[in-house]
């Protein structure tokens, strides 16, 4: 039985041996989604590409209405303009934009005066997300190489800021929250969705790099995460739903990882380990 670890932001040692270092995890990250922007195959046809289930998140018509080469390698673990409340005009900036596919969503709801600003440290994914928007007539749509705990923007730009299966990416949940709540504006709005930790994992999965990249074992507990954002200065922190994965889910994402590939997942009980979550706060007024 796993000894209970405290988790925090940042990537750390375990009873197990050490978890990966924050450049291992970057490194790691940066490989497998920029191996994902260079795979023309889609994933809403594959659930085995990381916690995405496309399909199953978005609306049909909001899918068919995107650009083919956005959709094909979306992976979210939820649909953030759903809570996003985007009106005409708005600037909003996505955490980890990945193809764009939130960006473009976003683009069609702020309309031809609004602005969307995609961040991302994968420049395969970058490249490929402005060519799409470029050949697909998004001239609201800007897409910026960076990390987000290190933003390329000026303080204040954005309405609203949104993110798809993306913090539990990172080594330092806290510096992502501290740079989104920079961003926005007084009286602005962050909506996420994003994979949340439930229970501890088993040693194996928390320690596993490539368990990392699939959104597994970066996620956090809700309370380190709200924590963060509490920490950032969010206010009316609301989780608007909780959507737990079954064993089968779990154990789908990890078979293609280094643990899942040599069978150590076969005999573990995965269910209800993590959930993936949408959730909302606000940078108050004044
Ligand atoms: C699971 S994918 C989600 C992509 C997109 N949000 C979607 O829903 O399709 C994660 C994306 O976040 C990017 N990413 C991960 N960690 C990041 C970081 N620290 N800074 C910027 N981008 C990051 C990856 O390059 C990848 O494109």
């Amino acid at each position: 039985m796993a000894e209970k670890t405290k988790r925090s932001g940042k990537a750390k040692p375990n009873s197990a041996g050490p978890k990966p270092s924050e450049g291992e995890v970057r490194k790691a990250v940066r490989e497998r989604y920029g191996a994902l922007a260079l795979t023309p195959s889609s994933c809403c046809g594959s659930k085995t590409e990381t916690m995405c289930g496309c399909a199953e998140i978005y609306p049909k018509a909001e899918i068919i209405s995107l650009p083919s080469e956005a959709v094909a390698v979306s992976a979210g673990c939820g649909n953030p303009t759903a809570i996003a409340n985007l009106k005409p005009g708005m600037t909003v900036v996505d955490l980890g934009s990945g193809g764009g596919i939130d960006c473009f969503l976003s683009a069609r709801k702020v309309g031809p005066k609004g602005k969307v600003y995609g961040i991302d440290a994968t420049p395969e994914m970058i490249h490929r997300a402005r060519r799409t928007a470029e050949e697909n007539g998004y001239d609201n749509v800007e897409f910026r190489l960076g990390e987000i705990e290190h933003m390329p923007l000026d303080d204040h730009v954005a309405d609203v800021v949104i993110s798809n299966c993306v913090i539990n990416l990172s080594p330092d949940k806290e510096q992502v929250f501290k740079e989104a709540f920079r961003v926005l504006r007084p009286g602005g709005k962050l909506a996420v969705s994003d994979i949340v930790l439930l229970k501890d994992l088993p040693v194996e999965v928390a320690k596993d790099l490539r368990a990392w990249s699939e959104c597994v074992s970066g996620a956090v507990s809700e309370k380190e995460y709200i924590g963060a954002m509490r920490k950032a200065g969010f206010c009316d922190i609301k989780v608007q739903e909780r959507a737990i994965y079954t064993h089968e889910q779990l154990s789908d994402y990890l078979k293609d990882t280094d643990m899942g590939g040599i069978s150590k997942i076969a005999g573990m009980d995965l269910a209800n380990l993590v959930a993936s979550y949408k959730i909302s706060a606000a940078k108050a007024k004044k």
